[in-house]
């Protein structure tokens, strides 16, 4: 049966994060010394998440989205997977990875039925992906790609745009769509780097993405956007795959907002924007029921911020300065 919030929205998408740890330390994500990861006991277990999953399902979930920090530095990761398809009400399973160790599973997860991978991957120099990213495993990411689309696994690549950092790679990720059937996606930079934000203002806006893909290719066209997508899409004419955009700091697409979030810390968040809603981990560790479980997420939904700007004014304090890590994205 279908969920809504207190905005008339449906609600029916979880991204899940089951891990704050990263093998990376992207610019946009965290410091370079990294963050304080929290210990072991404190993250959710899988029985947890799949309990949560369980009973987020019989209420309307039908999408899940996997992330982190890096999902696969998680061990167990593919059993946990396996677990989750076979949810009830579970309809499609997705990923996002920063694909340094995920080649050796793309087997299983072709077997297991994963409806799409999203490949964060901000360039395809290796010396600016070791700038961004302060390791140096380019050529790990590029063996995933591959693998992913010779096992003709959906796939699209997150590319966040950052001034002085990536922009010339803007239509080098672009020309990607040509040859191989890839959504390429430009995110805007959002304040989620654990330090607060880096600019004053954004330069890098999805309008000035745009400008670019269309000064390079005059003849690009409007397609449309699946139902409650965060992105824009376009396709240059002859070319195999697309080419999105996301507004993620502008917000522009709150209005269809579909989606919740459970951190790996299981605190769950009803915007990416806001600080954390609802802290189910001590709920469900407390004995709660799964009738009690599911009368207070009723009324989280039901207390929901209509955009991404309001759950910024709810925040306690103002300012943003988590990790991505521990969000999800
Ligand atoms: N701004 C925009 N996107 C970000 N991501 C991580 N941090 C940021 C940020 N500060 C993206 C990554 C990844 C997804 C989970 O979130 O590119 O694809
Ligand atoms: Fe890791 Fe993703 Fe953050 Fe990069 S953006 S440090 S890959 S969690």
């Amino acid at each position: 049966m279908p969920l809504f919030d207190n905005h008339g929205r449906p609600i029916n998408y979880l991204r899940l994060a089951v891990t704050d740890r990263c093998n990376l330390r992207c610019f946009y994500c965290m410091p370079a010394e990294g963050i304080s990861y929290v210990p072991k006991k404190e993250l959710l277990s899988y029985e947890e998440m799949e309990r949560l999953v369980r009973i987020l399902a019989e209420m309307g979930i039908s999408k899940i989205r996997i992330t982190g920090g890096e999902p696969f530095v998680r061990r167990n990761l593919v059993d946990f997977l396996n677990r989750l398809h076979k949810v009830p009400g579970i309809e499609e399973v997705h990923i996002t990875t920063n694909g340094v160790l995920t080649t050796p599973y793309v087997d299983e997860l072709k077997a297991m039925g994963i409806a799409s991978v999203n490949l964060s991957l901000d360039t395809f120099d290796r010396q600016r992906f070791k700038e961004i990213t302060r390791r140096d495993e380019f050529e790990r990411v590029l063996d995933c790609f591959h693998a992913l689309l010779a096992h003709n696994i959906p796939t699209k690549i997150n590319a966040v745009v950052m001034e002085g950092k990536n922009t010339q790679d803007i239509i080098p990720l672009t020309e990607l769509t040509q040859q191989y059937p890839v959504s390429v996606r430009f995110i805007e930079e959002m304040p989620f780097n654990g330090e607060g934000s880096h600019y004053p203002v954004l330069v890098w806006t999805h309008q000035k993405i745009l400008e670019v893909l269309k000064q390079h290719y005059p003849a690009i066209e409007k397609i449309a956007d699946a139902p409650a997508s965060t992105s824009y899409n376009y396709q240059i004419p002859g070319h195999q795959g697309t080419v999105g955009i996301i507004a993620a700091f502008s917000r522009t697409f709150c209005g269809t907002c579909n989606r919740i979030r459970l951190t790996a810390q299981g605190t769950l968040k009803t915007c990416l924007y806001d600080q954390g809603v609802l802290d189910i981990k001590n709920i469900v560790r407390a004995g709660a029921t799964d009738t009690e479980i599911r009368k207070v997420f009723e009324t989280t939904f039901q207390n929901r911020a209509k955009d991404g700007f309001e759950a910024e004014q709810r925040r306690r304090s103002q300012s943003v300065s988590e990790s991505m890590s521990t969000i999800g994205g």
